[in-house]
Parts: C-alpha cells; structure tokens; sequence
C-alpha cells in the first residue's frame, strides 16, 4: 500500500460530503464466495446462458435452481469479511454515503449496512415468474421446485444476463453518482454494464474517484487514485475503526 495515496484518500473521504461505494464480487471473495470472473471465478466452470438466463430457467428450473440452491449453501456457510466491516461503519459515521453493490449474497447487510442498493438483486429472494409477488425465504437448501402460494414457479430474485435492472433502485443509484463527491469502485472486474458506468458518471460529475482491486480493470484509467490489494485489507486502513 502506497501510504501517499492512502492518506490522499482518507483525506478526501474524511472530507466527502457524499461519498459513494460501488462494490463487486472482489468484495465478498475474502469471505469465500468465488468471483465470477478470473482464474477460479464461477464462469470459468459454468455457463452464465446454462444457468442465469431467463431461458435457461424456462428450459430447465430444476438445473438452475440447483445451481443456485449451491450457492446459497455456499453464501450461508460464510461471515462477512473486514471490507464489508469497514463499509457498514462508514455509512454509520457519514449518514449520507450511498453503498451500492452488484453482489447478491446479502453480506453488506449482514456486516451492519443498512442502505444497500443492491442493483443486481438478491439470492436471498424469491420471485413468483405468475404473479411477480417478491418475499425473502433464507432456506437452506430450498426444496426443488419453491411454488408461490398463487400455484406460479418461484425464481431467485436475481438479474439475469439479458433482463433489465430494478428501475427504482438504478434511478436511486445513478443520482447517487451523479451527486458523488467521492467514489470507490472495489473489486469489480467493471465489464458488466451499467454498473460499470457509475463511475464514469461520478467522475464527469466531479467525484474524485478511487479503486481498490487485486487487479486492473478497464476503469482504472479514469481513477484518480488506484490501491491495489485485498479489499478486505484496504478498506479497514481507509475507515479506521
Ligand atoms: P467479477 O468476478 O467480474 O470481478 C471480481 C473483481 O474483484 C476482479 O476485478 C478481481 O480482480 C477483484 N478481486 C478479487 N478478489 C479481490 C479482493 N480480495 N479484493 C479486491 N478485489 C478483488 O465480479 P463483478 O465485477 O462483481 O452479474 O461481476 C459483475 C457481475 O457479473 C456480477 O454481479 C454478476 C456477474 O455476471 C449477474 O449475475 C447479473
């Protein structure tokens, strides 16, 4: 860790007036949920059209639900990590930072966040593909195939490659970029729109932006600042207990 940049970045978020995190798989992987992208990520193994397609889930639910009755297996057995810590005490002391996250497994709540924008949904939901009714259910594993009280075949309540993200939570999202003074973007790969566009928008909009990765990605050349390195070492330094 470059001590410059780290004291650079804690000066401006310590100064932020709305401060923004937009978090990816990277953030949970300390915790031990596998990325998606990478040398050991998910879609090396698995097929994204197989498995989270709305028509993979018309062709075969059972393999889907399989497929994500494992994950949740997977997500259950494990704890949120010190970058989830650190996040729920930024938002507890900066009322108006806004934490949104691609990640579905639930860990940014569970860590003490309580205003997560979660853009891509959450596996801890549940969806009627009938009636469109929409509850939590944390089984563990859930029977094959979960029914809805209507008769109608319950889905993850997830996005899926090819569907539209919920419209009010992106509107909330994207007016939280729009607004942002400070910007973190920590472990996304940032390939995967339009989340990837937050931090342009933040950044055309002023924000002084950071990104903390294990790697580079296609949005680090528009950082103003880069800490390479585990999330889950990074962000306790940035918001110190
Ligand atoms: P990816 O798996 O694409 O990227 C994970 C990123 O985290 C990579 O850039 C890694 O370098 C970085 N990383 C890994 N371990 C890290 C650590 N300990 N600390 C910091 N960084 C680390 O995950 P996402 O960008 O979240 O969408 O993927 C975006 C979307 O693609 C997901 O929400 C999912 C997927 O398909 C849907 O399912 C709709």
């Amino acid at each position: 860790m470059d001590p410059r940049a780290i004291s650079k970045i804690k000066e401006r978020l310590e100064a932020s007036k709305s401060p923004v995190a937009l978090t990816g798989a990277g953030v949970s992987a300390e915790s031990g949920v596998p990325t998606f992208r990478g040398p050991n990520g998910l879609w090396k193994t698995y097929k994204p059209e197989d498995l989270a397609t709305p028509e993979a889930f018309e062709r075969d639910p059972f393999l889907v639900w399989e497929w994500y009755n494992f994950r949740r297996e997977k997500i259950a057995s494990v704890s949120p990590n010190p970058a989830h810590e650190a996040l729920a005490r930024l938002e507890a002391s900066k009322p108006s930072f806004t934490l949104i996250t691609q990640n579905v497994d639930g860990l940014h709540c569970l860590a003490g966040s309580r205003n997560v924008l979660e853009i891509h949904g959450s596996i801890w939901n549940l969806r009627c593909v009938e009636c469109g009714n929409s509850s939590e259910n944390r089984d563990v594993p859930i029977g094959i195939l979960p029914r809805c009280a209507c008769g109608g075949l319950l889905r993850p309540g997830v996005v899926w490659f090819g569907e539209s993200l919920p419209e009010d939570i992106m509107n909330a999202a994207f007016e939280a970029a729009e607004k942002a003074d400070f910007m973190m973007v920590v472990g996304t790969s940032g390939v995967v729109q339009p989340a990837a566009s937050l931090a342009s928008v933040a950044k055309r909009a002023g924000a002084f932006t950071v990104e903390i990765n294990t790697d580079s990605t296609p949005l680090s050349d528009i950082m103003d600042e880069r800490v390479e390195g585990r999330a889950g070492e990074i962000l306790p330094v940035l918001v110190t207990a």
